[in-house]
């Protein structure tokens, strides 16, 4: 059967000469940024500071609600930072830790930012408890469920581990905290645009990502979403004339909040990178996440199965409902091998504790699969022959 979604490879100039399997880390380029681009900057140019109130002020709200709709979020729910460790410094300033609630938990699974984030939260009083996976696959949820207790505040977890592709059982996850009257802070920067998300079907708190990798949108755009009722009544200590009620009053002493998404922003926006996020988010809005989805499920199987049929090790869940878009590869000298792919533009990664991640995208073809497989077959025949 023809695979419709070919139909968008044209949108994507690295196509052309690559074989780009690394939308986990940084999704291909849409053709459009270079109109976004140019019309920022004639903007800029043309209409000078005229361009805030015609157009850069009111982009970060937009573009939050165009990643929002991604998500089923609610119009004004998404607001827009730089990355997602600074969607967690936002979420940790609207809660202190001197109370009995002071326990942070997450895995060891989580990305290390938003690690190296809540340990230095115990400096502040935070009380933090990791919780360790076993096989380096999958996030032991009954352990993790067991720690959210009483006296937990937030649950920063990620809902696809970015090492091994594993989907976190985030319905099990927000369920137990809302039990116990935590809150979960859920990382979807490797499922949103790969795996469905609906933060009002999982009644999430709070949901993070970027929009630079499954999205297509480029560095410098993450984002932020915010219950509804919590955001009415939240008040983000990390704060700044733009969260305020009437920012251009420029008033003296403390802020007095604006309503969501602005509450949650603090200084001046991201603009350049706002406008480059555009394309990529339309397209895939365009594309459609459950198709992308169900091609990635195929996909990604594929991958499992030519990677099996070498005896190479696996480092991702093979239950497709519980696997995101990578497939991380471990085969004999990976991170040599990668680099060897790279040199044959095979676009890929490697990782420690996963091996060689493959993402395919929306825009790849199946043959691409079979191509990566195959020069990573042939790297390792060349490589045995020399050491010989
Ligand atoms: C799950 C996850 N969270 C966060 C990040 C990055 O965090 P930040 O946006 O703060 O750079 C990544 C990867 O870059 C990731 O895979």
């Amino acid at each position: 059967m023809a695979d419709e979604l070919l139909r968008y490879r044209s949108e994507f100039p690295i196509l052309e000469r690559t074989t780009y399997l690394i939308s986990n880390s940084l999704g291909a380029m849409p053709r459009a940024v270079y109109d976004a681009m140019k019309g920022y900057a004639d903007l800029w140019a043309s209409r000078g500071v005229r361009a805030w109130e015609e157009r850069w002020w009111m982009l970060a709200a937009e573009v939050g609600d165009e990643i929002g709709v991604l998500m089923n979020a609610p119009k004004g729910s998404v607001s827009t930072h730089q990355n997602v460790t600074t969607c967690q410094a936002v979420v940790a300033s609207c809660f202190d830790f001197s109370g009995k609630r002071n326990k942070i938990v997450y895995t060891d699974m989580n990305f290390p930012s938003v690690m190296y984030f809540w340990e230095a939260q115990r400096a502040l009083g935070a009380r933090v408890h990791m919780v360790k996976t076993d096989d380096g696959i999958r996030v032991p949820t009954e352990r993790l469920l067991d720690a959210i207790d009483e006296t937990t505040l937030l649950v920063p977890v990620s809902h696809v581990i970015f090492r091994s592709a594993y989907i976190n059982d985030a319905e099990a996850i927000i369920e137990k905290a809302h039990k116990v009257g935590a809150h979960v802070v859920l990382d979807i920067f490797q499922s949103l645009g790969t795996v469905p998300v609906d933060v009002r079907a999982l009644n999430a708190d709070f949901a993070c990502g970027g929009v630079l990798k499954w999205l297509c949108g480029g560095p410098g755009v993450g984002y932020l979403y915010v219950r509804p009722d919590l955001g009415k009544k939240l008040e983000p200590k990390f704060t700044g004339w733009f969260a305020h009620r009437n920012p251009f009053g420029f008033e003296a002493g403390p802020i007095r909040y604006s309503d969501p998404p602005f509450r949650f922003m603090n200084g001046t926006s991201h603009i350049p990178a706002l406008e480059a996020a555009r394309p990529g988010l339309k397209i895939i809005a365009g594309v459609g996440i459950p198709r992308i989805r169900e091609k990635s499920k195929r996909q990604t199987a594929r991958l499992i199965q030519l990677a099996d049929q070498h005896g190479w090790r696996v480092n991702t869940p093979r239950d497709p409902e519980r696997r995101g878009g990578t497939v991380s590869i471990d085969m004999p000298d990976a991170q040599e091998v990668c680099r060897e792919l790279l040199k044959r533009e095979i676009l890929v990664d490697w990782r420690p504790k996963a091996g060689v991640r493959m993402s395919p995208h929306f825009y790849n073809t199946d043959e691409e699969l079979e191509t990566a497989i195959g020069a990573v077959e042939e790297i390792l025949k060349e490589r045995a022959m020399a050491v010989r």
